[in-house]
C-alpha cells in the first residue's frame, strides 16, 4: 500500500459563520471598494487535511462574502502548504474546482536537486506545533507555517529559531487592500513587515535610484519596451522575487542580517504595492504560488532561490572581456575601423558587435548585400577570430512577412507563429509587417535552431543578442470587442500611467501553442526565446553559448546574460546602473551590465571616462549607443582611452577572479556583482548603499557617479582595505565608516579586503593572450582571520562548467599569519587540466597592516610553482 498517498483527515474545522464575533472591525471597517474587496469580504477555513507523508497539508477555504468589482469570486479555494526542502516552504492557493493558469513545469521546471535522499525522515516534515481554536501551526525546520482560523482566515510564516514573522497575511486591519481576494482576473495577497526592521530588495525590472526599495512604491510587472532611462515604470523583464534583510529586533532575538526570500511565481501582469510595512500583490490572473526561502543569510537565500528556479548558465571565458557595440555602424569598413581603433589605442577589445544595421531590410538571418556583404563579413569575422576576438550580432523576434523571405516561408510551413483569430498575428517592427515565432511551441525551437544554423553556416558568429522580446511591437492592435483579456477589469499601472496591457505589444487575446493566451504567457516570451537560442547555439556550435537577452523572467539566468536596456548618457543613469546590476544578481542572472557611456543622447568625455571606470567592473562590460548619438568608442578621447587602459588592465588581471565567480554563480547562484551586505550582513549601514558594490566577496568598487567630482564619499565596512591600483593606499577601521577618498579624473577606488586571496594573471589585448600569462597571488593577510580565495580553470568554452568528467581544475587557497611568517597553501581539485595547460604561479605578494595600521608588503621573487599542484609556502614577514 502506498502509505504516503493515504490521507488522514486530521482536523476538520467548523465553518465559523459568526464573523462579527472575532473581527467585527472587518465587517464594519472602512473597506475600500476600488481595491477589489467589499466590506466583510474573505474566505474561511472549511477543512484541513494533513497528508500522511507530513510533507504537506491541504486546506479548503470557502467564500464568506463576495466583492463587487473585478469579476466573480471563486467560491472555494484549495490551499496547499508544503515543505519542499528543509529551507523552502511553498504555499499554493488555487480554485478548488477549476484549473487556472499556472506556469507549466515544461517552461520552468522547479528543481529540488539538493533534497537529501532521506528527506522523508528529515526534520523538514511538517509538525503540528499547536492546534488551538484560533490557529494551527506547522513547522518545517526553521520555517513555521501558521493557519489562522479566523474570519476571514489568514496565514503566516515565521522562524522557529527566533520567532520573527516573515510573511503575515492575517487580517489585522480594516483596509480591504490587505485581504486575500481570489477571482479569475484579480488576485490580491498582502503581507505585513515588522516596523522599520525589513530592508526589501528585488521585484524588478524597474530603473531605481536606490537599491533598497523605498516606502510607497507601486512596482508593476508587465514586460514592456520602455527606455530604462526613466525611473520606476515596468521594463523589459518580470521578477516577482524579493529578499528581506532584517535589522536586529529590540529583544535581541533576531540578529541583524537575518535574511529570507519570497517568490510569487506568477507570469501574470501585476502591481506590487510596497508601503514599507506592507506588501500587496495585485495580479490579473493565475494562482497564488508562493515560495519562502529561509536563508538565513543573503547568500544562502540566493542559493535556495536558484536551487528552485535553476542555476545561472555558465558563460564563456571570452564574454568577460570588453565588448564594443553601436546601433548605426554603417558598413564593414566602419566596424573594421572600430576594431583597428581599439588596437591602435592599445585598449583591449574582445568582442565586436553589430546591431540591426547588418541585416538586409532588417530581416533576421540576412546580410545587407551592399553594406555588409557576405564575403566581406566572412573576411571580417575570420580576421577577428585569427586575432582571438569574437563577433556577436543582434536578432529580433519579428519575422518579416515578405513572401520571398526564406525564414518567413519556413516559419509558415512549420506553422509556428503566434496566432490571433485563427491566423498569425500581424505586428510591425523594424522590417515592417512581421509575425512572431511562438516559442511556447516546441516546433519553434526546431525552426529557430534551423535558422540560426543556416545563418551561422554563412557567418560563424560567436554569440547572439536577442532584443525586442517583450514583445515589442510598433503598433497597438485594436482590442477584440468586449474581450476581458484585451481589456481586463483591473488595470495594472502599465507604463506608469495605467496604459492598456496591449499597448505596443502582442494583444492579450493572441494564442500560443496549446491555446495558451498571450494574456497569461506575455511575460514568458523573452525567457522562452532565450531558452531556444541557448539550445540552438549549443546544438550548432557544440560550445558554451553566449546569449544576451533584453527581456527576462524568473529562471532566464539558466540561458542568458542581460543588459539593463536603453539607458541615457546622463550622470543619473550612470548612478542607476549600480542598483540595476545588483538587482539582476538577486534574480539569478549574474552576467549583467549597463550600456557603458550611455545609450541615448550624447555622452561627454567626462561621463564616458567615469562610466568605463565603473563599467570595467560590471560582470558584463559593453559600450553601446544608439544611432542618433555621437560615437563613443573608448579611444575617441585621450583621457577616456587612458582610463580605459588602466581599468580594463585591472579587469583583465582579475579575469580569473571574474571567471571563478561565474563558476560560483553557476554552482550556487551567488551573484558576481554583489551588494555590500552580502559580505557584511550584520552591518546595517550597508543596507542603504546603492552607489558601491562588491565583485565577489572581497573586491569593493566605489565609483564616482557625480559630474565634476574628484572625491568619493564611500562606505567601508570594518576591516583593512587595500587599494588595488596602489597597494600602499589603505583604509582601515575597526567599525564601518563613511570616508571621503580622493578620486582624481583618471582614477576609481577599487579595494580588496583583508581575508582575501586573488589569483590574478597579466594584462593583454585579448582574454586568450591574458590566459597565457603566469598567475600571481595577491594575499591580503588578516590578523583576525585566515585569508581565502579560489580559482576555477577550464578551457572557457566547454558546454558544462565543473561537471563530473569535465576537463577542469579548482584550486582553493588559504593563508594565515603565524608569528612573523605567513603560511600560503593551496588545495587542488582535479589538477590534471591545469598541469596539462602548464600554468604557473610566478609571484606571491602578501600585504598586511599591523596594529598601528602600518602597511607592509612582502613578495616572493623567482618562483615557478605549478598551479595544478598543492602549494605549501611559508613566507617571512619581517623583511
Ligand atoms: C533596442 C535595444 O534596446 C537597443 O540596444 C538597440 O540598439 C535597438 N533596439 C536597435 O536594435
Amino acid at each position: 500500500m502506498e502509505r504516503h498517498r493515504e490521507e488522514i483527515c486530521y482536523y476538520h474545522l467548523l465553518l465559523i459563520l459568526c464573523v462579527c464575533f472575532f473581527f467585527p472591525s472587518l465587517i464594519n471597517g472602512n473597506a475600500k471598494e476600488e481595491t477589489g474587496a467589499a466590506v466583510g469580504y474573505g474566505y474561511s477555513i472549511e477543512s484541513v487535511t494533513v497528508h500522511s507523508s507530513r510533507m504537506s497539508f491541504t486546506a479548503y477555504l470557502t467564500l464568506i462574502n463576495k466583492s463587487s468589482v473585478y469579476g466573480p469570486d471563486i467560491q472555494r479555494l484549495k490551499l496547499i502548504a508544503s515543505s519542499e526542502t528543509d529551507d523552502r516552504l511553498r504555499i499554493k492557493i488555487s480554485d478548488s474546482d477549476n484549473q487556472n493558469w499556472e506556469i507549466p513545469e515544461s517552461i520552468i521546471p522547479r528543481q529540488s536537486k539538493s533534497l537529501p535522499k532521506n528527506h522523508l525522515n528529515s526534520p523538514g516534515r511538517l509538525r503540528i506545533l499547536s492546534k488551538e481554536k484560533s490557529f494551527l501551526s506547522y513547522s518545517t525546520s526553521d520555517l513555521v507555517f501558521t493557519l489562522y482560523n479566523t474570519t476571514p482566515f489568514g496565514f503566516s510564516v515565521s522562524r522557529r529559531s527566533n520567532d520573527d514573522v516573515l510573511f503575515d497575511t492575517s487580517p489585522t486591519t480594516a483596509d480591504s487592500d490587505t485581504l486575500l481576494v481570489f477571482k479569475d482576473q484579480y488576485i490580491q495577497l498582502s503581507s505585513t513587515f515588522p516596523k522599520n526592521r525589513s530592508s526589501i530588495y528585488g521585484l524588478g525590472e524597474h530603473t531605481k535610484r536606490s537599491f533598497k526599495l523605498r516606502h510607497k512604491e507601486t512596482l508593476t510587472l508587465w514586460n514592456a519596451d520602455l527606455a530604462s532611462a526613466n525611473l520606476d515604470y515596468n521594463l523589459y523583464g518580470s521578477h516577482p522575487f524579493y529578499m528581506d534583510v532584517r535589522s536586529a529586533s529590540a529583544d535581541g532575538r533576531v540578529k541583524a542580517g537575518t535574511t529570507h526570500g519570497v517568490l510569487l511565481l506568477s507570469s501574470n501582469g501585476m502591481d506590487i504595492i510596497y508601503s514599507g510595512d506592507r506588501i500587496t500583490y495585485k495580479a490579473i490572473g493565475g494562482v497564488i504560488d508562493l515560495y519562502i526561502f529561509a536563508g538565513p543569510s543573503p547568500e544562502v537565500v540566493i542559493q535556495q532561490y536558484t536551487e528552485l528556479i535553476g542555476r545561472p548558465a555558465p558563460l564563456p571565458y571570452w564574454s568577460f572581456g570588453f565588448h564594443q557595440s553601436r546601433w548605426g555602424y554603417k558598413d564593414v569598413s566602419d566596424i573594421e575601423g572600430v576594431v583597428a581603433g581599439y588596437a591602435r589605442a592599445r585598449i583591449p577589445l574582445e568582442v565586436m558587435w553589430t546591431d540591426i544595421d547588418y541585416m538586409d531590410g532588417y530581416k533576421d538571418f540576412t546580410l545587407d548585400p551592399i553594406n555588409f556583404p557576405a564575403d566581406l563579413m566572412k573576411g571580417f569575422v575570420k580576421k577577428l577570430h585569427q586575432n582571438g576576438q569574437k563577433y556577436v550580432v543582434i536578432l529580433d523576434p519579428g519575422i518579416s512577412t515578405n513572401k520571398t523571405y526564406g525564414s518567413f516561408i519556413r516559419g509558415m510551413e512549420a506553422d509556428i507563429f503566434i496566432k490571433r483569430d485563427g491566423i498569425p498575428y500581424l505586428g510591425s517592427v523594424w522590417p515592417g509587417p512581421v509575425y512572431f515565432p511562438d516559442f511556447v511551441n516546441p516546433a519553434s525551437e526546431i525552426y529557430w535552431a534551423g535558422e540560426i544554423k543556416r545563418f551561422r553556416d554563412i557567418l560563424p558568429v560567436d554569440g547572439l543578442w536577442i532584443d525586442m522580446n517583450e514583445i515589442s511591437n510598433f503598433i497597438t492592435s485594436p482590442p477584440t470587442p468586449h474581450s476581458i483579456l484585451d481589456d481586463p477589469p483591473y488595470k495594472i499601472n502599465n507604463e506608469g500611467i495605467g496604459r492598456p496591457i496591449n499597448n505596443k505589444t502582442v494583444p492579450a487575446t493572441s494564442l500560443h501553442f496549446g491555446n495558451i493566451t498571450e494574456y497569461n504567457a506575455h511575460n514568458l516570451y523573452g525567457l522562452l526565446e532565450a531558452k531556444a537560442t541557448h539550445a540552438a547555439l549549443i546544438n550548432v556550435t557544440g560550445k558554451r553559448p553566449f546569449v544576451l537577452s533584453r527581456s527576462t523572467f524568473v529562471s532566464s539566468g539558466k540561458y542568458t546574460a542581460h543588459w539593463t536596456g536603453d539607458n541615457a548618457a546622463t550622470w543619473d543613469n550612470l548612478a542607476y546602473s549600480v542598483p540595476g546590476i545588483l538587482n539582476f544578481g538577486l534574480f539569478g542572472i549574474p552576467m549583467v551590465g549597463a550600456d557603458i557611456c550611455g545609450f541615448s543622447g550624447n555622452t561627454t568625455e567626462e561621463l564616458c571616462r567615469r562610466w568605463i571606470q565603473v563599467g570595467a567592473f560590471y560582470p558584463f562590460a559593453r559600450d553601446h549607443s544608439d544611432n542618433t548619438s555621437i560615437r563613443q568608442e573608448l579611444y575617441l578621447w585621450e583621457s577616456v582611452a587612458a582610463s580605459a587602459r588602466k581599468v580594463l588592465g585591472l579587469r583583465y588581471r582579475l579575469l580569473p577572479y571574474f571567471y571563478t565567480l561565474m563558476y560560483e554563480a553557476h554552482k550556487k547562484g551567488t551573484p558576481i556583482a554583489r551588494p555590500l551586505f552580502f559580505s557584511f550582513p550584520e552591518d546595517v549601514e550597508t543596507y542603504e548603499i546603492s552607489s558601491q558594490f562588491l565583485v565577489g566577496k572581497g573586491v569593493m568598487v566605489s565609483p564616482v557617479l557625480i559630474e565634476g567630482a574628484v572625491s568619493v564619499h564611500a562606505y567601508f565596512p570594518a576591516g583593512n582595505w587595500i587599494n588595488l591600483f596602489n597597494y600602499s593606499k589603505t583604509v582601515s577601521h575597526n567599525t564601518g565608516k563613511y570616508i571621503t577618498l580622493e578620486a582624481p579624473p583618471d582614477d576609481i577606488n577599487v579595494h580588496m579586503r583583508e581575508g582575501n586571496i586573488l589569483a590574478m594573471q597579466g594584462e593583454a589585448m585579448t582574454t586568450t593572450e591574458a590566459r597565457k600569462t603566469p598567475f600571481r597571488l595577491l594575499v591580503a593577510l588578516s590578523s583576525s582571520e585566515s585569508s581565502t580565495g579560489q580559482v576555477f580553470l577550464d578551457d572557457g568554452e566547454e558546454v558544462g562548467m565543473g561537471e563530473e568528467g569535465g576537463d577542469w581544475t579548482l584550486v582553493k587557497f588559504k593563508s594565515w599569519m603565524s608569528g612573523n611568517t605567513a603560511v600560503v597553501k593551496s588545495q587542488v581539485i582535479n589538477g590534471n587540466f591545469a598541469l596539462k595547460e602548464g600554468w604557473i604561479i610566478d609571484k606571491v605578494t602578501c600585504i598586511w597592516l599591523d596594529h598601528n595600521a602600518q602597511f607592509h608588503i612582502v613578495e616572493t621573487s623567482n618562483i615557478s610553482l605549478s598551479i595544478g599542484k598543492n602549494i605549501n609556502m611559508v613566507m617571512k614577514l619581517d623583511q
